[in-house]
């Protein structure tokens, strides 16, 4: 073990003493009980263990724990807590974007954080937001009307 990290998780702050170079998504899995992000290559190659982290979306598969110090981490099972992770889980079920839904909770957590200062994003801003992300059942088409549909439900409010 090394030395312990504090950090914000989910609006509580937690210490963790990481394993070695210990990654974000297997702390969240294995010892926090947060199993809504989700491991696909490890690679930063598919966006399924994507995070929010001090308001960015970034690949938990890679990162260390203890890289975190004092950062605010936001995971996708604290969505239901915010007006744009609402907008979005919304939206998302309105539009049945999700098709195996593997790829749905690190989609729903780069949305968010695009959602976070973009007010009136156009389809091209948002295509670019979720370019990171592989969906292989191909929900791209859904996804996307999902994101718009949250974007113009918050359009002009505060977040
Ligand atoms: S599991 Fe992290 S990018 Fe694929
Ligand atoms: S909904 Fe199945 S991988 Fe995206």
């Amino acid at each position: 073990m090394s030395a312990a990290i504090s950090f914000h998780l989910n609006g509580a702050e937690v210490t963790l003493e990481p394993a070695g170079d210990e990654p974000l998504l297997f702390a969240l899995r294995n010892r926090l009980d947060l199993k809504a992000a989700h491991f696909g290559c490890g690679l930063e190659q598919c966006g399924a263990c994507m995070v929010s982290i001090d308001g960015q979306p970034r690949y938990s598969c890679t990162l260390p724990v203890s890289a975190l110090g004092g950062c605010h981490v936001t995971t996708p099972e604290a969505l239901a807590d915010d007006p744009v992770g609402v907008a979005l889980l919304d939206a998302f079920e309105h539009e049945q974007a999700g098709q195996c839904g593997y790829c749905i909770p690190g989609i729903l957590m780069s949305a968010y954080a695009f959602l976070k200062s973009e007010r009136r994003p156009g389809r091209d801003a948002i295509v670019a937001a979720l370019d990171p992300h592989l969906c292989r059942c191909g929900a791209h088409g859904g996804i996307l009307r999902a994101v718009e549909r949250a974007a113009t439900k918050l359009g002009g409010t505060d977040r």
